[in-house]
């Protein structure tokens, strides 16, 4: 398969009459994927300006090519979930509130950490995000307990964050190559990715005054932390990143999005360019 990365139009359809918690009903599980959607559309505006800092420095002609196609994808990455956000608004979750908070937390790093210091931050959640990804399309039956139109997003945005996730990493390697900063700079960007996000899913969770069952609990413990869970599954992929020389390439996802347009063609279908 060649790496090439395709920028994708997309026409998600946003039924206004989604189930209110779009994870096969369970809200500790719906919340936390809508913590995350409240923090993308900046965040995707970060990615693209940290990366976009360095690219005259870029000489590969090819890592050129790949900077623009990254922008492209992340561009419409943070429109589809401004959309998304926007619906789950009107569900009554105050997803953009977590947006406004996301974006100030965004704004001090932009004001306050040198660039090499932002796109490293870059290059730390463009490593989790793959890994979420990778999670989402090794478990078709996780996504099959998705919300339809919600399932059709996560798998574009997973196909496509597993395209372009060495984009970052490779502008940094060329015009920053600090290994030790990449290091550091992921272990903080971790902490405060995941401590925030379990503070924007409680907020979530409080304006929705709805208390989860035992039941729920127990089906949450077990999507984050049971055998194939989402944490269990990703922690080890995001210890591999603390390995002097790693590379993303270094972990082969490449089968999960060969002929992606097969294996989903509801998705594929979406595609308006
Ligand atoms: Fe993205
Ligand atoms: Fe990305």
């Amino acid at each position: 398969m060649d790496n090439s990365i395709t920028v994708r139009r997309m026409n998600f359809a946003i039924d206004k009459d989604m189930e209110k918690y779009w994870f096969g009903g369970n809200p500790l599980i719906s919340t936390f994927f809508y913590a995350l959607s409240g923090t993308f559309p900046d965040g995707e505006r970060f990615f693209i300006d940290t990366v976009r800092h360095y690219r005259n420095n870029v000489k590969d002609p090819k890592l050129q090519q790949e900077i623009r196609a990254f922008i492209g994808q992340e561009a419409h990455h943070g429109k589809a979930h401004e959309d998304f956000n926007n619906a789950l608004e009107a569900k009554g979750f105050p997803v953009n509130t977590v947006a406004a908070k996301a974006k100030a937390l965004l704004d001090l790093a932009r004001k306050r950490l040198k660039p090499q210091r932002q796109l490293a931050i870059t290059v730390a959640l463009e490593h989790v995000t793959a890994t979420m990804a990778e999670h989402a399309l090794r478990h078709p039956d996780l996504l099959e307990q998705m919300d339809p139109t919600f399932r059709k997003m996560i798998i574009w945005h997973a196909v496509e964050e597993i395209e372009h996730k060495a984009v970052a990493f490779d502008v940094f390697r060329e015009c920053v190559d600090n290994e030790f900063l990449r290091r550091r700079v992921m272990f903080m960007t971790l902490l405060l990715f995941f401590g925030r996000a379990i503070s924007f899913q409680r907020m979530l969770m409080r304006a929705d005054n709805r208390r989860a069952s035992l039941k729920e609990w127990w089906q949450a413990m077990k999507f984050f932390w049971g055998k194939d869970g989402l944490m269990r599954e990703s922690i080890p992929h995001f210890l591999k990143a603390f390995k002097r020389g790693f590379h993303p390439e270094d972990i082969d996802q490449k089968p999960l999005i060969e002929n992606w347009q097969q294996r989903y063609p509801d998705v594929a279908g979406l595609q308006t360019n």
